[in-house]
């Protein structure tokens, strides 16, 4: 009886939780956010696996800071002020904390260079943010010894330019994140050893073109985010390595004049194409039309550019069987054109006409999208 109450007494100090942390026993979690912390709080319980201390005030992790001899298999430190990351911060090689981490979140700190040091140890790390950070620059080999990293990113650091070796190690890396940043160009090097990437981030940069063979170290690509540069024209060719893969593209909010013949050629695994919030005027009718053979395309965006016609011919249409969803509201349509009667997009079920100039709807107009369910024509100018 009396060793019972022993036990119950001692039970709550065995597994303590520091003050200003919550800690949740069955999930080995300690959650320490928004608690001003200057510094990793002594007293957390030895079995955790994932830690959280986000929206602290932590400014410096010296040697050892994080206890190494915890198995954290988390580790969440955004939103601080950490701007120096000592070589030694998360122990020494081979520390139980080295051989479990497999995600560390720095997202939102003060950090002006990638840790190489403190990093290189960390073999079985798979998720990387360095998001919202001053990273400038990066040295060349950045990321070495992190041969297990999945995912990486790098959004919001003001990057302007990649070293040639910079990802160098990066052999299994699936996804980079290079979203909003300052690069102006993407040249062929950059980013070569990242042969096993699957999705890349390069929205809101200031990329004015995609020079020929950028993109060719890819060839395991699905998804591609361009998405508010300034790219104003799209080479005949800089698709085509990645093409027998890629699903997504997505050029919104660029300055895309004209789509020439044979840009998306051989991309006939496409689903998805936003064009949306460019500058074409016309779709191009030599030769070849753009659209041709993009066979598994279901959404395609042409929305708010300044299209002032569409092709009439079915040859421009008839590949797209499997289009499911078409728009093209904030054009300057005048007339939708009275399509061959051949032409049939048989999936359509979207159609958005809206916000252009149509005064009236023809009959032919629509015979072609036998299995159509929505369709928006509201501010046009129909009479
Ligand atoms: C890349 O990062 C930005 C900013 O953090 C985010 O909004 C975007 O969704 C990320 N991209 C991908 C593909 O996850």
């Amino acid at each position: 009886m009396y060793l019972l109450l022993i036990g119950t007494l001692l039970l709550p100090l065995v597994s303590s939780c520091p003050l200003g942390c919550s800690c949740i026993e069955k999930r080995f979690l300690a959650i320490c956010d928004a608690a001003d912390f200057g510094s990793v709080p002594v007293g957390l319980p030895s079995d955790i696996t994932e830690l959280s201390l986000s929206k602290n005030r932590i400014k410096l992790l010296s040697d050892n800071s994080i206890p190494a001899n915890l198995g954290l298999i988390k580790l969440d430190l955004s939103e601080n002020q950490i701007f120096d990351i000592s070589t030694l911060a998360f122990g020494a090689r081979n520390s139980a904390l080295q051989q479990a981490l497999t995600t560390l979140t720095l997202h939102s700190n003060q950090i002006t260079l990638v840790p190489t040091e403190a990093l290189q140890n960390l073999r079985f790390l798979q998720d990387l943010s360095l998001g919202g950070n001053s990273i400038k620059w990066m040295r060349a080999e950045s990321f070495t010894g992190l041969t297990r990293l999945n995912n990486l990113d790098l959004s919001s650091n003001g990057l302007d330019q990649l070293a040639a070796d910079a990802f160098k190690g990066l052999d299994n890396l699936q996804s980079l994140n290079l979203s909003e940043n300052s690069l102006k160009i993407l040249s062929p090097g950059m980013l070569r050893h990242l042969t096993s990437l699957s999705t890349l981030d390069l929205s809101r940069n200031s990329i004015r073109m995609i020079s020929p063979g950028s993109l060719s170290h890819f060839t395991r690509l699905d998804e591609l985010f361009l998405t508010a540069n300034r790219i104003s024209a799209l080479d005949p060719g800089i698709f085509t390595t990645i093409s027998h893969n890629l699903k997504l593209l997505d050029l919104t909010r660029n300055e895309v004049t004209s789509l020439k013949h044979g840009v998306f050629r051989g991309c006939n695994q496409l689903i998805t194409l936003k064009l949306g919030h460019n500058m074409m005027s016309y779709i191009s009718e030599e030769n070849e039309y753009p659209f041709q053979g993009l066979y598994k395309l279901r959404v395609l965006r042409l929305d708010s550019n300044r299209l002032i016609s569409l092709p009439a011919t079915s040859k421009a249409w008839n590949d797209l069987k499997n289009l499911q969803e078409l728009y093209l509201s904030g054009n300057l349509l005048q007339i939708l054109p009275e399509f061959e009667p051949i032409t049939m997009l048989p999936g359509l079920q979207k159609l958005d006409i809206s916000a252009n100039l149509l005064s009236t709807l023809k009959a032919g107009s629509f015979r072609c999208f036998p299995n159509l369910e929505n369709l928006d024509v509201s501010n046009n100018v129909i009479s």
